[in-house]
């Protein structure tokens, strides 16, 4: 009798810690690591960075890869389901608004056919992202930072409307936003801190142009000169090319530095959802730190930078190395 029940609870004992183990592993990214591919392809980080030196640089295309990383890791978790293009069967969330301007594809296509060359069928393409987005911080004159690897890609893009769904709009409140990133594992002052890539890159007039002409639901602040200046770039109504673009950051446009906290001091912000951040809303105190503290904004970013990009894809997903980013094999 005393046998088995002590049996019984070894085995129970054993059936909760391999039930732990698997809820541990299923949830999230927790077996990402900076060496995944040190013995597979111990040059990856040294092809992304050469691409994205040559290549890119500090220049506009920068940006555009480090806002991807942010679009692919909300939408389904980090698993370069961004880079699909759409299928008889697939949506793609390339086409999602608010997507405009989701450039950055051809240098992330660029990058993989490198790396296949040297190590084929290896590197996920979300750990491509998730490199290539690192060094355009740094190429942007920001921090640089290990980045956890071993992402698998996913076999299928999201639908529409759950990309609608899952990506903050730049209309968005204070509240929204912390709601939104808080889904994913981040908190306020990840939030505020990831914000902080809008101190490079820059907006089409579709996103900024409630803000300066005070015609969407959300309202904050504005310095009435910035609004003029931008209501010069952006008319109020109808489409515009690329001429009714504006800098983030006007000071520092193409500098990943802490400028934009200052801006948003300065009621400068250019979207609403940046403004969101500063004005009475609690997170105040945050805004006035990072815009002071150059390297307490650096080091947050980075370890928000990381957070997100532990962001894990359904239970249940296919998963893959693709090699091709934009189709599944
Ligand atoms: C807080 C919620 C956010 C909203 C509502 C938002 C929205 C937007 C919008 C509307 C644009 C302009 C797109 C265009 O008109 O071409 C943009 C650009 C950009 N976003 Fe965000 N974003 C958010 C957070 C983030 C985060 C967390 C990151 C990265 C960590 C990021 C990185 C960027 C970058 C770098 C650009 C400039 C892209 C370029 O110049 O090509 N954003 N964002
Ligand atoms: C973004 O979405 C809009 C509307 O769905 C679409 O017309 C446009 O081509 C897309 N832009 C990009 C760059 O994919
Ligand atoms: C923020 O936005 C949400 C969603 O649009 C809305 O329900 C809420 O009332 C807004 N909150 C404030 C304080 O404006």
């Amino acid at each position: 009798m005393m046998v088995s029940s002590r049996i019984t609870s070894w085995a129970a004992l054993a059936l909760l810690f391999f039930i732990a183990v698997v809820a541990h592993t299923a949830n999230g990214h927790d077996h990402l690591s900076a060496g995944y591919y040190a013995k597979t392809c111990p040059n990856v980080e040294r092809i992304v960075w050469s691409v994205m030196a040559n290549r890119v640089g500090g220049g506009r295309m920068a940006p555009a890869v480090l806002r991807l990383f942010f679009h692919d890791c909300f939408v389904n978790g980090c698993d370069a389901s961004v880079l699909l293009d759409a299928t008889p069967f697939s949506e793609s969330e390339k086409d999602v608004e608010p997507n405009t301007s989701l450039t950055g594809f051809t240098v992330i296509d660029e990058i993989k056919s490198a790396l296949e060359r040297d190590c084929p069928a290896t590197v996920s393409c979300a750990d491509v992202i998730a490199i290539a987005s690192r060094d355009a911080v740094t190429l942007l004159g920001g921090p640089t930072w290990n980045v956890p690897l071993g992402r698998k890609d996913s076999r299928f893009a999201a639908r529409r409307e759950f990309t609608r769904a899952h990506l903050p709009s730049p209309n968005d409140n204070l509240t929204e936003l912390i709601r939104m990133f808080g889904e994913l594992g981040l908190d306020a002052r990840d939030m505020t801190a990831l914000s902080g890539a809008h101190t490079v890159g820059m907006a089409n007039c579709m996103h900024y142009r409630g803000r300066v002409y005070g015609t969407s639901n959300t309202k904050y602040n504005i310095d009435p000169s910035f609004a003029e200046s931008r209501r010069q770039l952006c008319p109020p109504q109808g489409p515009i090319g690329d001429a009714g673009k504006a800098p983030f950051d006007v000071t520092t446009p193409m500098k990943f530095d802490n400028a934009y906290y200052r801006d948003l001091i300065a009621h400068q912000g250019l979207l609403n959802s940046d403004q969101a951040l500063y004005g009475g809303g609690g997170v105040d105190n945050l805004v006035e730190m990072y815009g002071t503290d150059g390297d307490a904004f650096g080091r947050d970013f980075a370890k928000a930078m990381v957070k997100m990009g532990n962001i894990p894809p359904p239970k249940g997903m296919p998963m893959e190395v693709r090699l091709q980013c934009s189709k599944a094999n």
